[in-house]
């Protein structure tokens, strides 16, 4: 059975928690939750004019999807998501989402650019990512916040939702403080950082 945007999302969430949790036995350091994001947590993700208005959205870490349908909810018909998740366990579940606007890919963020660029893409206008910046490797942590920074369009949006602000330590240089919003209504409560890339410079 696929997921589709025409199901409720709340439908799948029990299936998507059990991909999760299967793939959080194998890796949990990698895959860093037990339980899929909430639809409150998704919402606030996805109902933002910049998705709204993007041409081209890439998601980091869509884990079994459902940050991935909230996105392809509020994307225009003819815009792009770029989905790379690196977990393969939940990559299969991410393939079953049936949307013509939507690329799954099984990769790593380290790849990002390379990653874009396979796809005939060089830039994003906004990009999301669930990835547990507090367990990689700093190194690799620093690559991907800079990839992310070469990847992103001026005045483009980067959303990253987390347990712990590690990430802060990555991007403050790059792109300065965050707006951040926490969201209680999530297993477990995570925050929302949100950056606007300068326009110049
Ligand atoms: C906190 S989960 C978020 C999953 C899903 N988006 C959600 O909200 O339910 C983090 C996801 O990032 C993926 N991930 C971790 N490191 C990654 C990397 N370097 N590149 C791509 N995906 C990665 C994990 O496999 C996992 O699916």
């Amino acid at each position: 059975m696929a997921f589709t945007l025409e199901r409720p999302l709340a439908s799948t969430y029990t299936r998507r928690a059990a991909c999760v949790f299967k793939a959080w036995l194998k890796q949990p350091t990698q895959v860093a939750t037990i339980f899929p994001s909430s639809v409150f947590l998704t919402e606030r993700i996805a109902r933002r004019d910049c998705v709204r208005s993007a041409d081209t959205v890439v998601e980091l870490g869509p884990g079994a999807g459902g940050t991935t349908l909230a996105l392809l909810e509020s994307m225009k018909p003819d815009a792009r998501l770029l989905a790379v998740e690196k977990t393969p366990d939940l990559a299969d579940a991410l393939a079953e989402i049936e949307d013509p606007r939507l690329t799954s890919r099984l990769g790593d963020a380290a790849d990002l650019i390379e990653i874009l660029r396979a796809h005939d893409l060089t830039k994003a206008d906004v990009i999301v990512s669930g990835i547990p910046f507090s367990s990689i490797p700093r190194a690799t942590a620093k690559r991907i916040s800079r990839s992310i920074d070469d990847v992103l369009t001026p005045g483009g949006t980067f959303i990253a939702y987390q347990l712990r602000d590690d990430i802060l330590h990555f991007t403050r240089p790059l792109f300065g403080t965050p707006h951040t919003q926490f969201v209680m209504r999530n297993l477990p409560p995570l925050r929302i950082f949100t950056w606007t890339k300068r326009l110049q410079g």
